[in-house]
């Protein structure tokens, strides 16, 4: 049942420091700072691809950075746009990222990457599923059954199992600080979930136009999930942009009446051009709710703050997220929407 929550989609929410510790238990070694994804850690892939869709494909935007950021080429492609993909050679490691294992646009990209001898890898949630079965190694996210068509806890699960799978696979100077935040990250959501002021922020923009979303780097995944997760269950217009895409174009829409998310976390480059962002929108009188875990002085140009604890970019990226998951629930809680079952949509997706 829903555990006494609404709908499934809050007890799902709520849900994320048990699914994300479970899908951490037995894969960090916080002592000798290593993870353990098994015999994966020796694939030693030349490049990776990542296929997937929707959500997925958001957490797959992620994993594609987290490999680049260790030196490894990657990109992240929508299965149903794989076919326009450079082909995979040799040690090319192709990832196929799917919930559910059952999608049929990821399916049918990873049998063409299989075909043309690409190392394949299901990273799902359904133990035995068609991408765990045929897929040459899988990596389970350990999330539990999700219930709720938009999916929530199982992203943050992708995320965090793609950062097992990048740390694992290709080790780095920073993983000692990664992996610790790792230990951190369950309480830090549950701290997220206890303190979130996102009800108030969602009560206060329930008439906008539209809903925009800001995120550089790692966050910019978090934008495009922050909106996916906002049109889906409210109906309402929602974007997510990279935060320096802005001034080419998605500028012209920003108004009074179009309330701007911006994700800004750390205090570094990225941080500052961000803010550089915000001040934008907000020269443009939009309402900016910035999501951020106080180290910069974005706070000073936000009409609302939705905070983080301090955590490093990959897990910060797991933090913001439940902050635009919260603002998106409340929003369609408060708009009677049928927030586990939207219009239109289907949980699994099987024909392409
Ligand atoms: O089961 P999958 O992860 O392959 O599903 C892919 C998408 O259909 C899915 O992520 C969808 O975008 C979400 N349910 C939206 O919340």
């Amino acid at each position: 049942g829903k555990a006494g929550y609404d709908h499934f989609m809050a007890k799902e929410i709520n849900e994320q420091p048990r699914s994300l510790r479970q899908g951490l238990s037995e894969r960090v070694d916080e002592l000798a700072g290593e993870v353990d994804i098994g015999d994966l850690a020796y694939l030693n892939p030349r490049g990776v691809q990542l296929v997937a869709c929707g959500t997925s494909y958001h957490a797959a935007v992620y994993g594609a950075q987290l490999f680049r950021d260790a030196g490894v080429p990657a990109q992240a492609f929508l299965a149903h746009e794989y076919a326009s993909a450079p082909p995979p050679v040799g040690d090319d490691l192709v990832i196929g990222v799917t919930q559910s294992g059952e999608t049929a646009d990821t399916l049918s990209a990873l049998r063409a990457a299989r075909s043309k001898g690409a190392t394949t890898l299901a990273v799902t949630n359904v133990v035995a599923s068609t991408a765990a079965r045929e897929c040459d190694h899988v990596f389970y996210i350990k999330a539990g059954p999700e219930i709720g068509v938009a999916a929530t806890k199982t992203f943050a699960s992708q995320l965090t199992a793609l950062n097992l799978l990048a740390t694992g696979m290709v080790p780095t100077k920073d993983d000692r600080e990664s992996i610790a935040a790792l230990r951190d990250l369950p309480a830090d959501v549950q701290e997220v979930l206890d303190e979130s002021q996102a009800e108030a922020v969602a009560e206060t923009y329930l008439d906008s136009d539209a809903y925009f979303f800001l995120g550089r780097g790692l966050q910019y995944p978090v934008a495009l999930e922050g909106a996916l997760k906002m049109k889906e269950i409210t109906y309402k217009h929602a974007e997510g942009f990279a935060a320096g895409e802005l001034k080419h174009g998605p500028l012209a829409l920003v108004t009074a009446n179009t309330p701007v998310f911006a994700m800004v976390t750390g205090d570094g480059e990225q941080a500052r051009k961000t803010i550089g962002n915000v001040k934008e929108v907000e020269a443009r009188d939009a309402p900016v709710v910035a999501v951020t875990d106080g180290q910069s002085d974005v706070e000073r140009y936000a009409d609302h703050v939705l905070s983080v604890p301090e955590s490093p970019p990959r897990t910060a990226a797991v933090l913001t997220n439940v902050q635009l998951q919260l603002a998106a629930y409340h929003t369609a809680a408060k708009l009677g929407r049928p927030i586990d079952k939207p219009r239109n949509l289907a949980k699994s997706v099987t024909v392409e």
